[in-house]
């Protein structure tokens, strides 16, 4: 294989609003590459619909005070509180940054930048919802990436598309640089770097049904996992209430937060029952376990498993204006117009709330205390720092990855004469190789695709919304069959160049990791909290319980320590909505 060898003083793999940002940032000091799996401007930061969370108050009274406790509140305490304080009050300059970088924001009829409400936003702490996320109608993510993606191109990033990171290499403590296929030549590149920011998002490709783009599969955090690297919280996976039913594409919260309501199969507006203040802008995993309660009880729409979204109180020019996106999205794949019928919806596989832990300087944890991989940096959906907790409220992820990217960026910019230059050794290189050779000659009865189809089924089945031990124990064993089988694929196509089913090997490879963390860690905690509910053990024991999950794989198995949640101001409370 032919090889091309790049040194960069900084190496970002992702090109979502986390890798952007902090490409933004490290590029003030020395040369950065980004690395993709896709062409920038299509990864999976476009997809994000609704809004950016910043208590501005340019719609009526906010205070960063009430979006840290309604930030904590979600999380269910479990959410790092010094992180979070960090994350609202950065919120506003955030924002207004953005717009100096010419995100097209909507307005307010004075011209500010307009707000609505999304789940769990409150003002007076919790007293009722406030209009607390920016937006850009329903493409907020998609218009920031176009802007940030601009930034970084005028400011002399470097940008590798459609590159697939094969190993992320970690010696001696220290990240040493990694290895890539790129896609168009099948040429492997070698880039060595002092610093490495990974932030590649989200897996919820791990589902059947997902809100989250195909490449969304999770590779580079269990590449990081197999070298002893920890993965916090893996347990707390959040499923996004209005996914399309049977598609599971997202239909924003911004909808509700336009007035929207949830119905079930009696015409009744249920969420009433479950949240009496917040009502349908609970926090998501109040809403999505209401729903399937519903759906449980017989309450579906003609007993189906699904509910209906209903915008049809909303004006059509308020639809057509604020929500456009959902609106054709509605249109193309349901044949339907949300201004004259109401919307089949059920909860979607969405975002992780745990990944590769960090401190609030991006610095990757390599334990329970404060040690880090030297010159290793994650930000976004694949890192924990942790602002979720164990379950995010909407319009926190654009936040955290931008606040976060920036902070991973600046860090490596104040210590950027402490980082020494990485060196990736012969023998890694080779053990890529060997590795692309061995599955390529594997010539055995399994079909790729359909290995990857049982293990969404048994995360879908086992791991979702609802769980219980002999069900994370069957999935643990499905997992391990799976992996098994593994061993027995067949690639038809041999070349080296845009040979898909060879990059689905190896994500599929590594999503076996990442499925046995999320289900041996959900096994491990019996409590019920956030997005994690344990049908067996339905109470949040805050005594057992109110720490942080760390899984390290030691060999063949999987080892769990704990570390302790930073409480600052807000002692746990009961949470009622
Ligand atoms: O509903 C949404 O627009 C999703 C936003 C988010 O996940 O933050």
């Amino acid at each position: 294989m032919e090889e091309k060898r790049h040194y960069f003083d900084v190496v970002v793999i992702g090109s979502g609003l986390a890798g952007l940002r902090a490409s933004i940032e490290a590029v003030k000091v020395g040369s950065v590459a980004v690395l993709t799996k896709l062409y920038p401007t299509r990864s999976h930061s476009t997809a994000a619909q609704g809004g950016i969370g910043a208590a501005l108050g340019n719609e009526e009274p906010d205070d960063p005070a009430w979006h840290t406790f309604d930030t904590v509140k979600g999380s269910d305490y479990l959410g790092d509180q010094d992180a979070i304080e960090l994350m609202c009050y950065e919120a506003i300059p955030t924002v207004i940054e953005l717009e100096h970088m010419g995100v097209p924001f909507s307005r307010t009829p004075e011209g500010k930048i307009a707000q609505r409400r999304f789940g769990g936003h409150t003002k007076h702490f919790g007293a009722e919802p406030v209009r607390r996320a920016c937006y850009s109608a329903d493409r907020t993510g998609h218009a920031v990436l176009f802007a940030l993606f601009e930034q970084a191109n005028r400011l002399g990033v470097r940008f590798f598309e459609e590159c697939q990171v094969l190993d992320i290499v970690i010696e001696d403590n220290k990240v040493q640089g990694i290895i890539a296929l790129e896609l168009k030549s099948g040429i492997l590149h070698i880039f060595e770097a002092k610093a490495v920011v990974v932030a590649v998002g989200g897996f919820g490709r791990l589902f059947k049904v997902t809100s989250n783009a195909l490449a969304s599969t999770g590779e580079c955090l269990s590449m990081l996992f197999e070298q002893g690297v920890p993965l916090e919280d893996m347990e707390f996976f959040q499923f996004h209430p209005t996914g399309i039913y049977g598609l599971g594409i997202l239909i924003t919260e911004g909808a509700r937060g336009e007035g929207g309501i949830l119905i079930n199969g009696l015409g009744e507006r249920f969420m009433e029952k479950y949240a009496p203040t917040l009502k349908d802008l609970a926090p998501r995993d109040v809403v999505a376990r209401a729903m399937l309660q519903e759906i449980r009880e017989g309450r579906g729409i003609n007993g189906k498993d699904y509910v209906y979204l209903d915008l049809r109180h909303i004006p059509r020019e308020i639809i057509e204006k604020r929500l456009p996106e959902i609106s054709s999205f509605c249109k193309i794949y349901l044949g339907i117009d949300p201004a004259e019928a109401p919307i089949p919806v059920a909860p979607t596989a969405h975002y992780a709330m745990g990944g590769i832990p960090t401190d609030i300087h991006g610095r990757v944890r390599a334990d329970i205390g404060e040690t880090f991989i030297e010159g290793l940096y994650s930000a976004g959906e694949c890192a924990c720092v942790s602002v979720h907790g164990a379950n995010r409220l909407g319009c926190n992820s654009l936040l955290d990855t931008l606040v976060f990217g920036r902070q991973a960026g600046k860090h490596i910019v104040q210590n950027f004469k402490d980082l020494t230059k990485g060196s990736v050794p012969r023998a890694r290189i080779e053990r890529v190789k060997d590795m692309i050779k061995d599955f390529i000659n594997r010539k055995g009865k399994e079909r790729l695709s359909n290995l990857r189809e049982e293990l969404q089924e048994v995360m879908t089945t086992y791991c979702s919304v609802f769980r219980d031990e002999e069900g994370l124990k069957r999935a643990i064993e499905s997992i391990r069959d799976l992996r098994e089988r593994f061993k027995y694929i067949s690639l038809r196509d041999s070349s080296l160049i845009f040979n898909q089913e060879l990059l689905n090997a190896f994500e599929l490879y590594h999503m076996f990791n990442l499925a046995e963390v999320i289900a041996q860690s959900a096994l491990m905690r019996t409590e019920s909290r956030g997005a994690h509910y344990r049908v067996d053990f339905p109470s949040r024991d805050d005594e057992a319980w109110l720490k942080h999950t760390f899984a390290f794989k030691r060999g063949e198995e999987i080892v769990f320590k704990y570390r302790p949640v930073m409480i600052t101001k807000f002692t746990p409370q009961e949470r009622k909505f």
